[in-house]
């Protein structure tokens, strides 16, 4: 992955991807065959089209990008992965891109959505014996360039940091819970801590949990064998200001709900697509990976994470329909179903980030199956109790394509996660809302603090997009990334 302002012949890619805008001749200085392509009609400039002319000893990929006006950096990812998948059929090893724009979102985009696209989850296939057969090629690129003019050096190198992190987290998410136990996340997390400045982390496991009167993650945690784990993440940026000492600066707070396999509990789920619960870490796995990625930076920004990872299983010692547990704010909650657990271990890890100090939270979570059904893939739900925030949280996600649509908040919700003989019900009865009582049942943990629930349950994985398909999309990442730097500037 390397920027130059030289052009793409200049350049060591044996492709390069051309984009060509509605109504505008081929940019200066390609080869001719790219413009009779054009008038041929071969090539077009709608989008999604490609098509292929070899000069100058390489492959010429010429991609239509649509009108310029409506071209935006979502629409550039897109375009990046479909030219991406057209370079890898026909076995390109160096891609590079002609930046169509100098916008610095569009280049960044361009390296996210070939990036983004190049991904693939090999490391539990067991390697292929004897030869490899002849036709078969390496999945992905061997390097991207990014050609263009003006100084955006740094841009280029931000994507590649911010997709790596992308990649990172859908790395961790697609591990199956019998390899990326909350342990092995812990680990994981405490790796990147040892590696990388400003970032420290801390991990605790059960008996640090039930210590610190976390009673509702505890109950989720019982009923397993394996270690459920706190970890807690502080990015203390150079030049990021003190929450004590300037105000335009308040501590940020990132909370991840890190279920690394929910089979409902003793509420137990039905057996189909159970399998996809290794995903409910999705939440846990972003913030991890957002925060490597924002100390990777450098963003000048100081930030707390809590990432709460357990199982949750049925057994002899798992908390039970009716089970009453105390949380560490002292709030009771009746356990009326064991499988809405995401909410009772966030509940004590918003509890905690509050504790060290965080200003303003958001939280991601596979919290609930009801946003799939309000908001399918496109949005993440989110629903947050102060409007600045949540426009912030909103502006993050629509600058990252990670868009998000808030749900709201109101009194006759909060009757409706009220306890029969604790304070709150963590699954009231029937089906309304499931979203929002999800978001109203949290809101019981923050008190005042300025916080913003994304409940991300319809868009960790299966997203469906030109650059992330099938499986973990890492979703999340990006805008946390995003929402630190606007923090930084703001
Ligand atoms: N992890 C699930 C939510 C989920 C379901 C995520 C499907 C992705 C796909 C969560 O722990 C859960 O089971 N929620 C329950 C809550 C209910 C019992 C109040 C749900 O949504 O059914
Ligand atoms: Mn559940
Ligand atoms: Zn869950």
């Amino acid at each position: 992955m390397s920027w130059t302002s030289e052009a793409p012949a200049q350049t060591g890619a044996d492709t390069v991807a051309i984009g060509v805008f509605e109504g505008e001749d081929a940019p200066a200085g390609v080869p001719t065959q790219v413009g009779e392509l054009l008038e041929s009609g071969e090539a077009r400039r709608s989008r999604k089209a490609l098509a292929l002319t070899h000069a100058q000893g390489k492959r010429w990929l010429i991609v239509g990008l649509g009108e310029r006006e409506s071209f935006t950096p979502e629409r550039a990812r897109v375009a990046a992965a479909v030219a991406r998948d057209r370079a890898k059929e026909i076995s390109t090893k160096v891609l590079c891109w002609q930046a169509p724009s100098a916008d610095r979102g569009v280049v960044a985009a361009l390296v996210e959505g070939t990036m983004l696209a190049d991904y693939s989850f090999e490391s539990h296939k067991s390697q292929p014996k004897g030869k490899p057969d002849a036709d078969s090629k390496p999945k992905r690129l061997e390097g991207l360039v990014m050609s263009g003019d003006g100084v955006l050096e740094g841009v280029v190198g931000d994507a590649e940091i911010v997709s790596a992190a992308v990649n990172e987290a859908r790395d961790l998410q697609n591990r199956p819970a019998n390899d990326l136990t909350p342990t092995a996340l812990a680990e994981h997390a405490r790796m990147l801590g040892e590696e990388i400045e400003h970032l420290s982390v801390e991990t605790e496991g059960r008996a640090g949990i039930v210590a610190r009167s976390m009673g509702a993650f505890a109950a989720v945690a019982q009923g397993t064998d394996e270690e459920p784990a706190l970890i807690t993440l502080r990015y203390e940026g150079v030049g990021g200001t003190s929450n004590r000492i300037g105000p335009a600066h308040p501590l940020l707070g990132f909370v991840g709900k890190a279920v690394t396999f929910d089979s409902g509990g003793i509420s137990l789920k039905p057996g189909a697509k159970m399998a996809e619960m290794k995903f409910d870490m999705s939440g846990g796995a972003a913030v991890i990976s957002a925060m490597a990625a924002i100390a990777r930076i450098g963003l000048p920004v100081r930030i707390v994470a809590v990432v709460g990872a357990t199982e949750n299983l049925p057994s002899g010692r798992s908390v039970k329909p009716g089970d009453i547990v105390t949380a560490s704010n002292g709030k009771t909650i009746e356990v009326n179903n064991t499988d809405a657990e995401g909410r009772l271990v966030l509940a004590d890890c918003l509890c905690h980030a509050i504790a060290l100090g965080a200003e303003q939270v958001v939280d991601l979570a596979t919290l609930t199956g009801a946003v799939i059904i309000a908001l399918g893939s496109t949005y993440a739900g989110l629903i947050a109790n102060d409007d600045a925030w949540a426009a912030k949280v909103t502006e993050a996600g629509e600058r990252t394509g990670e868009i998000v649509w808030r749900l709201p908040l109101h009194e006759e919700y909060d009757e409706l996660v009220k306890g029969k003989y604790g304070d709150l019900d963590n699954a009231p009865e029937g089906r309304k809302a499931g979203t929002i009582t999800g978001a109203t049942f949290l809101s019981n943990f923050v008190g005042e603090t300025p916080w913003a629930h994304l409940d991300i349950a319809g868009s960790a994985w299966d997203l469906g997009r030109a650059y992330v398909g099938k499986g973990a999309s890492g979703y999340g990442v990006r805008l946390l990334v995003d929402l630190a730097r606007s923090h930084a500037a703001g």
